[in-house]
């Protein structure tokens, strides 16, 4: 199975000249390694402007290897009147393969709801685009002892649209990421979220009534400090926020994480 890092850069860099010089270094730097990362997936997800000009330096296609780019967002209609918005195939056709859905961010900035998500969770998959469904609690919910009915609601909520028998469910990746652990500098102690793992790996089996397992990713505050105890205790890779921005310490969470 292969293990995924995903970089969420979320709204940064400033510049597209800087986006390049980040993509860059990252895409230079697995060429190099293309040996050691046989089993593992580097994922970019930047800010949408910068797809188009990101997934051009990827072109021609010279080697195997290289990072797989990723959409922080995306709307859950085809086309039509949705000032701002950006659909499916739009990411499709530029090669866009991967879908964050549901970051904690959309959902208490942007006041996403479970059924936008849904709608969201629902729209990639049939558009064949592999969602990154976000999940997890916040600070209160855990301290109350709430965390694992909250990921569960969660789930639930984010799978309505979708039946196992009517769509595989397989491509979907979920990462467990505590709110209070996002940004903070904080992260979940890995105990505590190989808890929440095992916990997942259950709740997961039984929505999804498949013999597959689904991918499962640690985020919030990771770093090359912390980055190999969340693979140590089981996850299927990681999703990187701040530390992602800084090419250095990126490339020190993969190698870490190897
Ligand atoms: P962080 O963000 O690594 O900066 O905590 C993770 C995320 O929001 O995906």
């Amino acid at each position: 199975m292969k293990k995924l890092i995903v970089a969420n850069w979320k709204m940064n860099p400033q510049s597209l000249l800087e986006a390049k010089k980040l993509f860059l270094s990252i895409k230079n730097w697995i060429k190099k390694n293309s040996a050691l990362l046989k089993k593992t997936e580097i994922i970019i997800c930047p800010p949408f402007v910068y797809l188009e000009p990101l997934s051009k330096l990827l072109k021609p296609k010279t080697y195997n290897l290289k990072p797989k780019l990723g959409a922080q967002d995306l709307f859950w209609a085809k086309m039509g009147a949705f000032t701002g918005e950006i659909s499916p195939m739009m990411l499709k056709n530029l090669g866009v393969e991967y879908v964050i859905v549901g970051h904690s961010e959309r959902r208490h900035i942007f006041k996403e709801t479970d059924e936008m998500i849904a709608k969201k969770l629902e729209a990639a998959i049939k558009n064949k685009l592999k969602p990154i469904l976000c999940i997890g609690e916040t600070e209160k919910e855990r301290k109350s002892g709430k965390t694992f009915k909250i990921l569960k609601n969660q789930l639930n909520s984010a799978m309505q649209n979708l039946k196992p028998t009517t769509y595989n469910l397989k491509p979907i990746i979920i990462a467990y990421e505590p709110v209070w652990a996002i940004g903070t500098g904080n992260p979940c102690k890995p105990e505590d979220a190989k808890e929440v793992l095992t916990f997942l790996r259950k709740t997961t089996k039984q929505l999804n009534n498949l013999t597959t397992q689904q991918l499962i990713l640690y985020g919030g505050s990771v770093n090359s400090q912390n980055a190999k105890d969340y693979i140590e205790v089981g996850f299927d890779g990681l999703l990187v926020g701040g530390a992602s921005l800084n090419p250095k310490e990126f490339i020190k969470i993969i190698k870490n994480s190897l």
